[in-house]
């Protein structure tokens, strides 16, 4: 199997982030087999499969969506077309036919269904509460991939924390998070949940969600919820972009690229894996035994629960895999799918394949012993009310402490991509102040998609951020000017008269939050018609212009947009992300964060990532000029690159130090640079290490992340930053998938971006 990189090992601590120890691969596979289960559960347990009939074994492992006060919608049985009520549902519990139910409606619920599992079914199970908890519960924190902007994996524990007490406070045991699907394709939409292009940063967020999520004090807490990994794998690499689509990459890309940040969840103690909705080359992955099976058990010692997604093995008769439901059920539960979710299949169908000698009762005990593991694990043998509290699920969320996290966490988020003559940060006072575009006012639009609990009627919006950071309120205006994607009558006349009459215009535009998230994927990754009208309208009148970028993905930017003085990434920045937004557009806070992907010029460069491979004909042109690997129309180059994020201080790097310049045997290569700030402000930099391999047996990507570091610096502050390399940092996956080290040169940047030089030398790995 790969073995995690010490590489991302040390940049884990190189970082400025707490993320806590490494545990080496061994130490998963005793992890992973050892004392999961308190070890006085393992009886009960045992003593439950033997009196389970083979009709309660499969309800055990089936999870259905709450059908809560009306949400009977729901509860649709997507083969049968059945609609289930609540009271159904409750029906469904006593008879021992349900073994959790997921996006419910808070403690009441919970509690209703959990009196009726542990006091009227036959064998008082506990129900498991499941629940998309993403980016927050009722405090929405900026979605994942801004997150991951931070470049702090510190900050991201503690935003999955304050969701995982929030959620548990309202009887939720279990996440369906974090989504640490690699995505290289801004087409896709689901790229908002995850961490973005990079494997390293999405080991290191994978794992800080983890661990964030499950607490540092064992799941049996009442405030921690188990972890679900997702979509296993390579969800993100769906062709075209588009959700749900075929995905056909190599054993080496899944190995390389879509497998590390699984590999760092679960190092982390992930407590389940969902699989996926794609087909692997052929094979739907939630029937892939291959990938559920030799790989995530064999090989990487995973003993948790595997889940399928949403009517997943339902999709299989649709993915022209299997026949009918039973076959989709059998080929599913064998290939390692222990719990089915939404479609009833395995409710309906396991009992009769058992029966028939289809699917051996052991495979059944094994996945019920799952389920009933993490249930255990989860403390709900011991009390299955310690996360249902009505009083604590009013008390725990949206605590003045959670929404300035929330608050802290958007500024981390925020991307100064671009700031021409110094226009930001802006005056407090004395400047008349244009806000336009549609995402200024209104609590819409602003704590993104994958929000079942979250509203944006609980959010700021940008006017009440700025008017409240102004010395003079009245000074500040603020005029729609279009909608997202339809025009307003006039709308556009006047925002030009509020741009003339003002001294600065804040013009926010993008996406709105339904063109991002699960389905929505892309053709054109550019912002509307209708704002871009707006844009190039406000642009004439000459007023130095900020723009705020609203949006789920990297965007293609143009015209008045691209053009403009100073470009902010906003995202989806949740909770709280008006007042945030403020801070930084008046310097009360410095810009951070960096890009966690690449922004091209053009949609039609997707996939586009920083990290590919240099080909047989890279631009930039040297002889043979127009048959270069180059589009007609766009640069390679990236418009803003991964990794690029400006701050107010004004940063260079010098000085740049290999010591010897050769890494030999055991020994390790120190790599020093020297990062000034010349500003007037306080910086936050993000040195970022890359590596290059020269010439090796199989070819490498023309830049690889192997490690950053935050560090702060004040104006006239200057800062060696130091990082240290050993062989196995340079090693990769070889011929036979296990990491090789080559000998040979290697090139090497301490840099603000992965395309910028900063300070570059090569060394010798001998
Ligand atoms: C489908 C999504 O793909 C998955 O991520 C989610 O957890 C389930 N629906 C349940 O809501």
């Amino acid at each position: 199997m790969p073995q995690p990189s010490p590489l991302s090992r040390r940049a884990m601590m190189i970082g400025a982030s707490a993320v806590a120890a490494w545990v080496s691969a061994p130490a998963r596979a005793l992890l992973a087999q050892g004392p999961a289960v308190p070890n006085s559960h393992n009886a009960r347990i045992e003593d439950l499969i033997a009196r389970m009939s083979v009709e309660e074994k499969a309800g055990q492992v089936t999870i259905m969506a709450a059908a809560w006060a009306g949400g009977a919608a729901n509860a649709l049985n997507p083969s049968s077309g059945a609609k289930s009520s609540f009271r159904d549902q409750l029906a469904e519990v006593r008879r021992g036919r349900l073994g959790g139910v997921f996006n419910g409606n808070g403690a009441e619920m919970a509690r209703q269904m959990q009196t009726i599992a542990v006091r009227q079914s036959r064998l008082k199970i506990p129900l498991l509460f499941a629940a998309d908890i993403i980016h927050g519960f009722r405090t929405i924190f900026p979605m994942p991939l801004a997150e991951a902007g931070s470049f702090d994996p510190d900050l991201a524990e503690r935003t999955a924390r304050v969701a995982a007490v929030e959620a548990s406070s309202a009887g939720i045991d279990w996440t369906f998070a974090p989504m640490v699907d690699i995505a290289r394709d801004a087409r896709w939409g689901r790229g908002i949940e995850g961490a973005g292009e990079d494997v390293l940063l999405g080991r290191l967020m994978a794992d800080a969600r983890v661990r964030g999520f499950q607490g540092r004090s064992g799941l049996d807490a009442s405030d921690a919820v188990a972890a679900c990994a997702k979509h296993f794998a390579a969800y993100g690499a769906g062709e075209g972009g588009l959700d749900y689509n075929s995905v056909d990459v190599s054993e080496r890309t899944l190995r390389e690229i879509y497998f590390p940040p699984f590999e760092a969840a679960l190092d982390a103690g992930a407590a389940s894996v969902m699989a996926s909705f794609n087909e692997l080359s052929g094979i739907p992955a939630t029937a892939n035994p291959w990938l559920l099976t030799d790989v995530l058990r064999r090989e990487w010692k995973f003993n948790g629960l595997v889940v399928s997604d949403y009517t997943a093995d339902f999709e299989l008769i649709d993915h022209g895999f299997a026949a009918d439901e039973r076959e989709a059920t059998r080929l599913a539960f064998l290939a390692g799918v222990d719990m089915s979710m939404q479609s009833g299949f395995y409710l309906r169908h396991l009992p009769g394949l058992v029966k028939d000698g289809e699917v051996p009762m052991a495979r059944l005990d094994e996945a019920v012993r799952r389920v009933l593991s993490l249930k255990a694990r989860l403390g709900l043998f011991d009390d299955p009310f310690r996360r249902i509290d009505p009083a604590r699920e009013k008390e725990r969320v949206r605590t003045p402490d959670h929404l300035a996290l929330a608050r802290d966490a958007a500024r981390r988020s925020i991307v100064l991509l671009k700031n021409k003559g110094d226009l930001l940060p802006l005056p407090r006072s004395g400047k008349r102040i244009a806000l336009i575009g549609p995402f200024v006012q209104g609590q819409r639009e602003l704590i993104g998609p994958w929000n079942v609990y979250g509203t944006d009627a609980d959010a700021v919006d940008l006017l009440t951020g700025v008017r409240a950071a102004v010395s003079d309120p009245s000074l500040v205006t603020a005029v729609d000017g279009t909608g997202i994607e339809t025009p307003i009558a006039g709308g556009i006349d006047a925002a030009v008269a509020a741009a003339r009459a003002a001294d600065i215009v804040i013009l926010a535009v993008g996406e709105s939050q339904k063109m991002s998230g699960e389905a929505q994927s892309r053709t054109d990754i550019t912002i509307p018609p209708a704002q871009m009208a707006l844009a190039e309208a406000v642009a004439k009148t000459g007023k130095p212009i900020v723009v705020l970028l609203r949006h789920g993905r990297a965007l293609a930017l143009h015209g008045a947009i691209k053009q403009a003085p100073a470009i902010l990434a906003t995202w989806f920045l949740g909770s709280m992300s008006g007042p945030a937004t403020a801070d930084i557009l008046f310097g009360l806070t410095n810009p951070s964060a960096r890009l966690p992907v690449s922004f091209p010029h053009e949609s039609g460069q997707a996939p586009y990532y920083y990290a590919h491979k240099n080909t047989g004909r890279p631009n930039p042109p040297g002889p043979l000029k127009e048959y270069k690997a180059h589009y007609r129309e766009a640069p390679n180059a990236a418009l803003y690159p991964f990794g690029h994020g400006l701050t107010y201080g004004k940063i260079s790097y010098g000085g740049l130090d290999l010591g010897s310049g050769k890494l030999t045997g055991d020994g390790e290569l120190k790599a020093t640079a020297t990062i000034r700030n010349t500003g007037r402000y306080e910086a936050v930099e993000v040195v970022q290490l890359y590596v290059r391999d020269i010439a090796a047996s199989l070819t490498r990507p023309v830049r690889e992340l192997k490690a950053f570091q935050r560090i702060a610096l004040k104006p006239g502050e200057t800062k060696q930053v130091s990082f240290i390399l050993k062989r196995e940092d340079l090693s990769f996956l070889g011929n036979d998938f296990r990491p090789i080290a080559e000998p040979g040169a290697f090139q090497l940047w301490i840099a603000p971006s992965a395309e910028a030089e900063g300070v570059s030398g090569t060394f010798r790995l001998t």
